[in-house]
């Protein structure tokens, strides 16, 4: 049996349930995968239901707020992902007739949609032979064949889509989400289950205990610690905040007021001065970190309550605007 049809075999028995599966529809397919692209499934869900429920077609997201979008984000974090996913619908709306179009060929050409995207949308919606690489597929097929190619260099991920293309049969959209759900239960990047895996008869890096050499990462960069202070002003149940700015990291998001770097007791009073913001008693401090994609976040939390009082540039939270998980874990 060829190791694509024991996985089949295998989804079949064992394929999680989950809300986006038998969708058929390619908008909803590519919201999910959207979610999916830096977010487990578990976490995935709930958002999915909401969003969908308020967004149910390209049109209506295209027509959306984008502040309403990123709210509707929020706890998702890597927000570039909702801003390109409405620019897509804007234009799949414009200049398709609300209709996506049916191949990964011309659906990578919208915004926001790379590769795997576009190979994981053609095969769900459209059963289009196409493979969906992403980390799963890769760590799957590199200890499958005990394959020591840096999985993070183009040409070995290219080199693994020209393979599976060929070997995608008649339920391409079924074999791609069979990797997804075996590199997710099964075949885990740490600790893998072996003696459960469809693919353990043929797999080489079982044979030889050689599990945890592969993928091939190449070198990892190390993320880049940033310290700095964040202020929780508080009065009553509401917190100062203001919008960063429209470019960069967490860009058009709120924020708390915050400083470069670890400030001393009278570097925080002089910046509580500055906000214009009395105390009303002491402050507390607590410490809060937060992991990007390629930066760490060290912060000084400053806790203070004070009286409602207006500071130029900033506004008080009212629980509506788009505030990144970094500062939601401030508070
Ligand atoms: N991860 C990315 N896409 C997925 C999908 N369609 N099902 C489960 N996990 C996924």
């Amino acid at each position: 049996m060829e190791f694509t049809d024991a996985l089949l075999q295998w989804y079949d028995e064992h394929k999680r349930t989950l809300p986006w599966r038998g969708a058929g529809d390619a908008y909803a397919i590519l919201v999910s995968e959207i979610m999916l692209q830096q977010t487990r499934a578990a976490a995935v869900i709930p958002y999915y239901s909401r969003f969908m429920a308020e967004l149910p077609t390209a049109e209506v997201l295209a027509a959306c707020p984008e502040e309403r979008l990123l709210k509707l984000w929020e706890g998702l974090g890597y927000y570039s992902r909702a801003r390109n996913l409405k620019k897509c619908a804007e234009v799949v709306v414009k200049e398709h007739g609300g209709r996506f179009p049916r191949t990964a060929a011309e659906l990578v050409k919208l915004p926001g949609i790379g590769p795997y995207t576009a190979g994981a949308v053609a095969s769900i919606a459209f059963w289009e032979r196409e493979p969906a690489v992403d980390g799963n597929v890769l760590r799957v097929m590199a200890r499958l064949t005990e394959d020591g190619a840096d999985v993070t260099e183009q040409k070995v991920r290219d080199r693994w889509t020209e393979y599976l293309r060929d070997r995608m049969g008649a339920r391409p959209g079924d074999l791609n989400q069979a990797f997804m759900d075996l590199g997710s239960l099964v075949c885990l990047p740490k600790s893998p289950l072996c003696e459960q895996c469809p693919l353990a008869g043929g797999c080489g890096a079982l044979a030889h205990g050689t599990q945890g050499a592969y993928p091939n990462r190449g070198e990892k960069k190390a993320k880049r610690q940033e310290r700095l202070t964040v202020f929780v002003v508080r009065s009553g149940d509401s917190f100062l905040i203001r919008r960063r700015p429209g470019k960069g990291l967490l860009s058009g998001l709120y924020e708390l007021p915050n400083a470069a770097g670890r400030l001393s007791q009278e570097e925080i009073g002089a910046a509580l001065t500055a906000l214009g913001v009395r105390p009303l008693g002491a402050w507390e401090i607590v410490e809060r970190q937060h992991v990007f994609t390629h930066v760490i976040w060290h912060m000084q939390v400053v806790r203070l309550e004070t009286e409602r009082a207006q500071t130029p540039g900033y506004l008080w939270y009212s629980g509506s605007e788009p505030m990144p998980e970094a500062f939601l874990k401030c508070l």
